[in-house]
């Protein structure tokens, strides 16, 4: 082969593998929600025959994450509330798709229960880095396309987690235990505006 054929081979395969890349990076996507997702929404187990809802904010999770303790304060059901807490190593391992079985604290009023929140890693993640292009129609797709489509994400953890969630382990970290009183920071917000007034 002489040179110049060489190069066009090399500028044809670097051409190819543009085109790949950006099927998924470019800002499009086949579903694309009305409503795009900043936080990974949890419906609790039921006790007492109710469930609460916790939101995830997507900047919590990462590989390195930005605090040593994530807290975060359930929806209001029957008059009360719950608050759940994560670890920096739960984080890091919600993070590299793990499942994790947390379990609240005593509810703000009322009868005395907690509720077990599972939080499932893979799911998380493509809530977190799928959901905006292709509402849940990509969820648990075959291996071999998923794959081709997740070049942006290297970390075979993850991909493993988001084409299988229920398959990866559960975390082992130890668990941390949430603060019944804790406000969140949307909370204090509203009370601050409701001083200001
Ligand atoms: C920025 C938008 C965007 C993001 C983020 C994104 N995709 Fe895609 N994805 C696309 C577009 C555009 C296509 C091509 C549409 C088509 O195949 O018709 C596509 C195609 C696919 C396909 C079909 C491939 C095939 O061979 O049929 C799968 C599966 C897929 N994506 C999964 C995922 C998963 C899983 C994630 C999260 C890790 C993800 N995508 C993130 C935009 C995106």
């Amino acid at each position: 082969m002489n040179i110049i054929s060489k190069l066009v081979t090399v500028l044809m395969t670097m051409i190819a593998m543009t085109i790949m890349l950006i099927g998924c990076g470019a800002d499009r996507g086949d579903n694309i929600p009305a409503v795009k997702l900043t936080a990974a929404a949890i419906v609790s187990e039921l006790a007492n025959g109710h469930g609460h809802n916790v939101e995830i904010p997507f900047t919590d999770i990462s590989a390195s994450p930005s605090a040593d303790l994530f807290q975060y304060r359930s929806s209001d059901n029957t008059g009360h509330s719950h608050v759940i807490a994560l670890s920096k190593q739960q984080m890091v391992d919600l993070n590299n798709g793990m499942r994790l079985t947390v379990t609240s604290s005593l509810p703000s009023s009322g009868t005395a229960h907690t509720h077990t929140w599972n939080l499932v890693g893979g799911n998380v993640l493509y809530d977190k880095y799928c959901y905006n292009c292709h509402t849940n129609d990509k969820r648990g797709q075959d291996q071999n396309r998923m794959q081709a489509s997740l070049r942006p994400l290297s970390d075979p953890n993850q991909i493993n987690a988001i084409i299988n969630p229920v398959s990866v382990p559960l975390s082992t970290s130890t668990p941390a235990i949430p603060d019944p009183a804790f406000t969140s920071s949307v909370q204090l917000q509203a009370i601050a505006a409701a001083l200001i007034k």
